[in-house]
């Protein structure tokens, strides 16, 4: 089949916005990691690119215009929020009443050890789940009052995943796959092949076009998952341990794109990770441990690390 039919056989037989829910859901795991030898040259990419910057790039405006401009009201907020998981006869508490607010335009890094609960956090902020008690308000409406297509809508339009896990359809190549998201949002062609032809080559992937996912190595397929997630340019990136697989010289790379996205064009940026190294990225830290908010600490970008950094072990 080629690409295209793929892409009328999905539009023909399902709601666009719930096969990216189910791409979502059925992530797989590559955890191959590889070296990059690619300039970090993402700054300098973004600010050049027409297509690209806010002004210019219609899917972006329509998606800004649907997020509140008010920078006092929170883009997500989440009241008395806990996540309980039913264990047997045991019910365990991943998320033990979670109040955290967070504005439009901020880089938020929620740091903390294995198992504390900040995947979870996750898919509570990216609206791919709901909690089992508490309140989770995306731009002032309360999550649980829409219903699946509506929230897959939200998540389509508004927030960008870069997951701790990914999912390449196999049978299309690097290109199709980040042009994926694109034909759902019914681009122009012309320009969806230019947008995806920057983000690969932001990610350094240019080379790797007509490569299918299991022609690639473990860190190169989440950077194929990484423009894909930004494919539509939205306005919140929610991302979960985004260097997990890659080197430290790409993942660098991911991270000032990210951050250049969020200096230049605004965007929210929400990370979650037990990584130390990525809170000289933020603007504000979220400490969580055993399901809990340890403590929260607002940062000027770029200032050197704290001296009392907690023990993640
Ligand atoms: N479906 C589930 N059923 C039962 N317990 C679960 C489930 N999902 C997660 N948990 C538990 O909830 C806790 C938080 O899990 P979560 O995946 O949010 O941790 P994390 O902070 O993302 O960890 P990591 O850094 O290892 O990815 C863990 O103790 C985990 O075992
Ligand atoms: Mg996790």
């Amino acid at each position: 089949m080629t690409f295209t039919e793929i892409i009328n056989s999905f539009k023909t037989k399902l709601n666009p916005s719930k096969f990216m829910y189910s791409l979502e859901k059925e992530a797989i795991f590559y955890s191959e990691s590889e070296n990059s030898t690619e300039e970090n040259n993402s700054g300098e990419n973004l600010k050049s690119n027409p297509s690209f910057n806010s002004g210019d790039n219609s899917v972006n405006n329509s998606n800004a215009e649907k997020i509140s401009r008010n920078k006092e009201v929170p883009l997500i907020k989440l009241t008395n929020v806990w996540k309980l998981y039913q264990m047997g006869e045991v019910e365990f508490a991943a998320l033990k009443g979670i109040n955290l607010e967070i504005y439009e335009g901020e880089f938020l890094v929620i740091l903390g050890p294995s198992g504390s609960g900040k995947s979870t956090m996750m898919n509570l902020l990216g609206c791919l789940d709901i909690p089992s008690k508490g309140t989770v308000y995306l731009n002032s409406k309360d999550i649980s009052k829409l219903d699946e297509s509506e929230l897959a809508i939200i998540r389509g339009q508004m927030i960008g995943f870069i997951f701790q896990s990914f999912n390449l359809l196999p049978t299309l190549n690097t290109e199709e796959n980040v042009l994926l998201p694109l034909e759902f949002q019914e681009e122009d062609r012309q320009i969806a092949r230019q947008k995806a032809s920057y983000l690969l080559e932001i990610v350094g992937l240019s080379e790797k076009k007509k490569n299918l996912p299991s022609q690639l190595s473990g860190g190169q397929r989440q950077r194929v998952a990484i423009a894909r997630s930004l494919a539509v340019n939205p306005p919140i990136i929610l991302a979960d341990e985004p260097t997990g697989n890659l080197d430290s010289k790409t993942g660098d790379y991911i991270l000032d794109f990210l951050d250049g996205l969020n200096k230049r064009e605004g965007k929210t940026i929400i990370i979650v990770t037990h990584d130390l190294e990525l809170i000289k990225y933020a603007t504000r830290v979220v400490y969580i441990r055993d399901g809990e908010i340890e403590k929260i600490e607002a940062r000027t970008k770029d200032e050197p690390g704290t001296e009392n950094e907690p023990n993640l072990n």
